[in-house]
């Protein structure tokens, strides 16, 4: 068995752990919280037998091969640095880290203690995302045109609307770009094979002043709009152009004050023999456009996917597959790879901490560009 443990039993925490159960020849070990509470309490719902509240005598006491990072962002980059100098591999929920810096040093040190490394993008291991990316890789798609999309939401869009992410010690500078951006850029790099190199951005903060609440708020919870006003600087939405390492333009808008869009991840590929459309909440279809032929919506099987996307959507048409399967089929591709041994091989279907430094650098860019107000190189 492979032994593996979570720090952060919030939202992703358990979700982690709900996925993790649905892999063969992994155990959950252990969860931990400052929070005993809610350590005590998920370990009981999740049956995980111990819990801690301190995440090192965690991994001193269980001695884990693997740690699932699934705290506030601040906490990245330290608890990954810690576990892997303990020879610990680490499945860290995205962004990787703080800044492109600290992303550096992380995957530097994974490739040094040559430990198991991955970033939670989980759209990419979405079935539809699978079938976009193979159609583009084998050349049923024919050359790609253009690249757009959204990511949008609207749990922000209030003033009395907070969490840990409006504070910039614990989330980093970049909020709408660096949380949800980020995983518009993995699945469009993912999609079409092609790395962003170049980047236009305006962010924009419309809510300058918020309330925030006495009490800390969990992550899409409602408050009761009494705490204190404080300012804001980081960005609630983002107009986006992008450009790919082959000069293909994108572009994307980010946003979390847009009201009725829940979780509203969109990615458009045009090429040249037809569109491709995928609509995260509709996470089991996807709109192949045909000029000629016209539009036909695909439903996920393996039947009806394109190559090594049938890996993804193992049931029948119809029997939606969704946002928990392919978070759970990442955790997967991860751990097929620790139990083979060939996670140090740089090409994994999976993100790494090498991707997540990358993607940092496009959130960092973006950041760059805005302020200056021109095209910014990915370096
Ligand atoms: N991949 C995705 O689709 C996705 C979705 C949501 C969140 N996330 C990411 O997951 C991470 C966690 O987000 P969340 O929404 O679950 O947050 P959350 O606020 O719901 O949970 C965070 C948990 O971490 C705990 N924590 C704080 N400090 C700690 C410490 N020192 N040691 C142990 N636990 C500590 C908190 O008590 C809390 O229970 C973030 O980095 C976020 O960006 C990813």
């Amino acid at each position: 068995m492979i032994k593996s443990v979570i720090v952060g039993s919030g939202m992703m925490g358990v979700v982690h752990s709900e996925a993790l159960h649905r892999i063969p020849g992994v155990e959950v070990a252990a969860i931990a919280d400052v929070n005993e509470a809610a350590a005590k309490k998920y370990a009981e719902q999740l049956g995980i037998p111990k819990y801690y509240t301190d995440y090192k005598e965690m991994l001193a006491a269980e001695k884990p091969d693997v740690v699932h990072i699934c705290t506030p962002n601040f906490l990245h980059f330290e608890v990954a640095k810690y576990a892997m100098e303990q020879g610990c591999g680490v499945y860290c929920e995205k962004p990787l880290a703080l800044d492109s810096k600290q992303g550096e040093e992380l995957t530097k040190l994974a490739k040094e203690k040559k430990v198991p490394n991955a970033v939670n993008f989980n759209y990419r291991n979405n079935a539809m995302v699978r079938d976009i990316h193979e159609r583009i890789a084998g050349g049923d798609a024919g050359k790609v045109f253009f690249v757009h999309g959204h990511y949008l939401q609207d749990w922000l869009m209030y003033d009395t609307d907070f969490s840990w992410r409006l504070d910039p010690s614990r989330n980093g500078v970049s909020r709408a770009v660096a949380d949800i951006g980020s995983h518009w850029f993995d699945t469009a790099q993912f999609a079409t094979g092609k790395k962003i190199t170049r980047v236009f951005a305006k962010l924009n903060t419309v809510i300058p002043e918020r309330i925030k609440p006495l009490a800390e708020v969990a992550t899409f919870a409602k408050n009761d709009g009494k705490g204190e006003t404080v300012k804001i600087d980081s960005e609630d939405l983002a107009v986006i152009m992008v450009e790919f390492e082959d000069g293909t333009l994108g572009s994307t808008v980010i946003s979390q004050i847009s009201g009725g869009h829940k979780n509203d991840l969109m990615l458009e590929v045009d090429a040249s023999k037809y569109s491709m459309k995928w609509e995260q909440e509709n996470a089991d279809k996807l709109h192949v456009c045909d000029r000629v032929d016209g539009n036909r919506l695909i439903y996920a099987s393996a039947g009806t996917v394109t190559g090594d996307a049938a890996r993804f959507a193992p049931i029948p048409e119809g029997h939606a597959v969704a946002w928990k399967d392919a978070l759970k089929n990442g955790i997967n591709e991860f751990y097929e790879a620790v139990k083979a041994g060939t996670y140090q091989n740089e090409d994994q279907s999976y993100a790494t901490f090498a991707t997540g430094w990358y993607v940092l650098k496009i959130v960092d860019a973006c950041l760059e560009s805005s302020a200056a107000d021109k095209w910014i190189e990915v370096k």
